[in-house]
């Protein structure tokens, strides 16, 4: 499974997902998935990831296009070069702009911190907090071209511990995510998934 993940921050999902594939390949239980490319839409995402695991990047900043949708369709033609099987947003914080969505969905993926459609957009965490709540969650969906409105693929609830404040609360919602994250590569990757029948839910 040839993988192209898209973030936009520090990328500590995707590094759980790459550790996770490269120990899978050592102890003899290969996850038959790779990430082939990781792109981001900013300079200052961190793609050491990318150097580290040497693998090849691609940046496609916004305030390099005139609009939304030339900047969709650069980005598309960038992932585009590396025919992904599953290209997976972690932490990309950018809205896909629909042709992306049409040409990739239902192989394109997102994780979100809240349990959908709970707390959707971009400051789910924040927003749980304010709202003081005693339980949020984690998800994971297909992409479409609504803000965090794909069928759910999969979502655990996580409760919000007395004390916590949007970092704390983050930090054990981003340890779900990854679960979900890599559960849901293994599952594709086995064919024990297929994203097409998400779509149809
Ligand atoms: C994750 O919680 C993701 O769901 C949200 O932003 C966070 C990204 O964290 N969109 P990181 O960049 O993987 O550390």
């Amino acid at each position: 499974l040839k993988i192209v993940v898209l973030i936009s921050g520090t990328g500590s999902n995707l590094r759980a997902l790459l550790e996770a594939l490269r120990s899978a390949r050592t102890n003899e239980t290969p996850i038959l998935a790779e990430v082939v490319a990781i792109g981001t839409d900013r300079d200052d995402a961190n793609l050491a990831l990318a150097e580290e695991f040497g693998i090849p990047h691609f940046v496609v900043r916004p305030k390099d296009f005139a609009d939304r949708t030339s900047w969709g369709d650069a980005l598309l033609a960038e992932i585009q070069r590396y025919e992904p099987d599953l290209t997976i947003l972690s932490g990309f914080m950018r809205l896909v702009p629909p042709a992306v969505v049409e040409a990739l969905s239902p192989n394109l993926v997102n994780t979100h911190p809240a349990y959908l459609p709970e707390f959707p957009g971009a400051h789910a965490v924040r927003d749980a907090i304010e709202a003081g709540v005693s339980e949020t969650g984690a998800s994971i969906i297909v992409v479409d071209n609504g803000v965090d409105t794909g069928p759910i693929i999969e979502r655990r609830r996580i409760p919000v511990e007395p004390g916590d404040d949007e970092a704390s609360l983050h930090e054990r919602i981003k340890i779900v995510e990854r679960e979900l994250l890599i559960g849901t590569v293994t599952r594709v990757a086995t064919g024990d998934l297929n994203l097409k029948e998400c779509e149809r839910a």
